[in-house]
């Protein structure tokens, strides 16, 4: 009697932690896809991330891109929230940098130039004048090379070595971008790069978000947790100004739709941005504490948007350029402002602004930077 009820208890033991691996494994199982190869015959492939509740990321190993991203809605349908292509192809042709990790300089450097320890370094200048998100061939277009991380979340970590010279900028850069798909629905993003000679640096993510499905973002609802912004001249270089929000079309410290004040062209920051397309300082002290940067709602669908960062800004970026001439998933074509981009940052142009926070990287210095983007709803 006594050896029975042992070998009743051992197997209901052995049972339990099959079932328990089991369900672990399948919820934490990253799979691995070919997304094509480039024209010299690289391969490229799409990685899915999975997590208990249902959230999945695809994410490609070219340029670090996040290609889909599913959230829920307020009825429990998930739904794709980003902006992206179904093939590599398209990518290829040429997309402004949907869901890919930007460097080595997210947004603009002044006339593609700027100096460092008397030292003067020329980029290319890929934005009319000025240098865009890290040039020519910038992050978004490397093959990264990925190791998926163990552990009960699914974490992919992509790196890349960056050459000393390589698109203009000095120092040999190792760079780490891991993306961690959490329990809570959120994905939390973290930066990590050093380097062998002084060198300026900026990474952020490019992802344009649509909480809702429509064919414009202008019913989002928006609070940036930002009471001041930096105006740009014409160029879309900052003039060095850090402005108080209040009073203008920029305050978004209290909810207010996207579409609400974008067409006020009498404003002329609004002018020159085509809408929103602006740096809004969230830190000024630059102190590395991560803080509530923004909330983004859609009413429709109830999908609540967080995203939480330990950089001092953020770039708000409206999707004004988009015009229907790219046709993403499901052959949807998408228009102005189809998407939103909460980039955050360092300010743009920072390395020919001694005033704005540093964006200067040493030796045997680390950078590190993390951003969460946070989805629930309301
Ligand atoms: C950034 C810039 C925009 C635009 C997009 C990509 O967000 O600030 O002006 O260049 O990238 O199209």
């Amino acid at each position: 009697m006594k050896k029975k009820l042992w070998l009743i208890a051992i197997i209901g033991a052995l049972t339990c932690y099959a079932c328990q691996n089991k369900s672990t494994n399948q919820n934490m199982k990253i799979e691995k896809q070919s997304f094509g190869k480039l024209p010299d015959g690289q391969e490229v492939s799409l990685y899915t991330l999975k997590n208990q509740s249902g959230m999945e990321l695809k994410i490609s190993d070219y340029g670090g891109i996040i290609v889909s991203w599913t959230a829920p809605d307020k009825n429990g349908k998930f739904d794709d929230i980003v902006l992206g292509c179904d093939s590599l192809e398209t990518y290829l042709k040429g997309v402004p940098y949907f869901g890919a990790i930007v460097g080595r300089y997210g947004n603009r450097i002044a006339n593609g130039k700027f100096s460092l320890n008397g030292q003067e370094y020329t980029l290319a200048q890929n934005n009319g004048k000025n240098a865009l998100h890290g040039g020519l061939k910038g992050f978004d277009k490397k093959i990264w090379a990925v190791t998926i991380v163990d552990g009960d979340e699914p974490t992919l970590k992509l790196s890349t070595t960056s050459a000393d010279g390589e698109e203009g900028y000095p120092g040999k850069l190792e760079v780490e971008v891991t993306y961690t798909l959490q329990k809570d629905n959120s994905l939390k993003i973290d930066y990590q790069a050093s380097t062998d000679k002084p060198t300026v640096l900026n990474l952020t993510n490019h992802s344009y978000f649509n909480l809702s499905g429509e064919a414009d973002v202008l019913s989002h609802e928006v609070v940036l947790n930002a009471p001041k912004f930096l105006p740009v001249d014409e160029t879309l270089i900052p003039t060095g100004e850090l402005k108080e929000v209040k009073g203008t079309p920029f305050d978004f410290t209290t909810k207010h739709s996207i579409g609400e004040r974008i067409n006020d062209t009498t404003d002329t920051q609004i002018k020159f941005g085509g809408g929103y397309d602006h740096c809004w300082v969230i830190n000024e002290k630059a102190d590395k504490k991560l803080l509530l940067a923004a909330t983004v709602h859609d009413p429709a669908s109830g999908r609540l948007m967080e995203v939480l960062t330990t950089e001092p800004a953020m770039q708000f970026y409206t999707g004004n350029f988009l015009n229907g001439t790219i046709v993403g998933k499901k052959g949807v074509k998408y228009g102005k402002r189809s998407g939103f981009c909460i980039e955050t940052q360092h300010y743009p142009d920072s390395p020919n602004k001694p005033d704005f926070p540093t964006t200067v990287l040493n030796p045997n210095e680390k950078y590190e930077t993390t951003t969460i983007y946070k989805f629930s709803v309301k």
